[in-house]
């Protein structure tokens, strides 16, 4: 059975990832969830992870509080007008029972990677402060950890936090950086591929709710606020839900139709391209490769998938 930890910024799309994960049990086990600030302040990230938890009606792994802030920058870029101010579309859900375990996210990567070497996959799904955090406590994790898999950069399309950079990568550049040059065996889902085909259409949801699952039912709900901001910025009924496509290509590795190694860079400096990720694809830089990045993910397998684990 593949081990699994996962890392969050639980906004709506987050808890999707989340869910299908929890449910894939015959696929993957989750043996943590550590949750960093993001989409939301890292207090609502913790009760969003939690509530995911309960939603997905399997088991209920450790969940651990980590980096409240971004290591450098003096605060922190949330995205609460995509989300909601809550990160679940509004909802505003009551405290969940389950409180998070005591300590620290970075410490529980670092112990369970420790304990199992070569066994943990990690996937992280937000900021990359809290890996970079246990990477600078235990350097060790990066040779350690059996893969990472890594939702961020903007890959050859426009960002979506600025024209150069996405979300994940600009809350905390300075932390994927480091997450670049510790030689993890990691491979990035870009934005530009996690978008492509991936889209939920208004057909989808009909097909999402055709047997009125709860589960279905609260992942669509979750992403009222989601679906508002694109269908106000894109004119479109459609909507992405981007953290639960790098999931599907972690528990379903056949869905990703490619890859490439390349020699990646993510620009520190504080000016329009802060945060830009940067992929030397054609080897023009002549430097050692550092990343594997997905090149595309066949859209209809991802969607079939994701469809079965939230509705079985
Ligand atoms: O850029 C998209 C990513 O940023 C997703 O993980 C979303 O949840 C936010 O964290
Ligand atoms: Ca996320």
């Amino acid at each position: 059975m593949r081990r699994l930890i996962i890392d969050t910024d639980t906004g709506s799309d987050d808890v999707w990832a989340i869910i299908a994960a929890l449910r894939a049990v015959e696929n993957i086990h989750v043996e943590a969830i550590t949750v960093v600030c993001g989409n939301v302040s890292l207090d609502l990230c913790v009760k969003n992870a939690l509530i995911a938890c309960e939603v997905a009606n399997t088991y209920f792994p450790p969940v651990y509080r980590g980096m409240a802030r971004p290591l450098v920058r003096e605060k922190l870029f949330t995205a609460d007008y995509v989300h909601g101010s809550d990160g679940l579309g509004e909802m505003h859900l009551p405290d969940p029972a389950r409180q998070a375990e005591s300590g620290h996210a970075a410490d529980a990567i670092i112990d369970l990677v420790m304990s199992a070497p070569g066994e943990l996959e990690i996937v992280t799904l937000g900021p990359l402060s809290n890996l970079a955090m246990a990477y600078l406590k235990e350097p060790r994790i990066a040779e350690n950890i059996k893969k990472l898999w890594i939702m961020g950069g903007t890959g050859f399309d426009q960002g979506n936090a600025t024209p150069a950079a996405e979300f994940n990568v600009y809350v905390d550049p300075e932390a994927a950086s480091i997450i670049l040059g510790a030689g993890f065996p990691a491979i990035w889902v870009t934005w530009d591929v996690a978008c492509s085909g991936t889209p939920i259409t208004p057909e989808d949801v009909k097909l999402l709710l055709a047997n009125d699952h709860p589960i279905a039912r609260f992942c669509y709900r979750c992403t009222q606020s989601l679906r508002e901001y694109d269908r106000k910025k894109f004119g479109h009924e459609e909507f992405g839900i981007i953290d639960s496509v790098i999931m599907m290509a972690l528990i379903y590795p056949e869905i990703m139709r490619g890859a490439y190694d390349a020699y990646c860079e993510i620009e520190l400096n504080r000016g329009i391209a802060y945060g830009y990720f940067s992929i030397d694809k054609h080897k023009q830089l002549h430097k050692p490769c550092n990343a594997t990045v997905c090149s595309q993910v066949d859209a209809a397998a991802y969607k079939q998938h994701l469809f079965h684990l939230l509705t079985y």
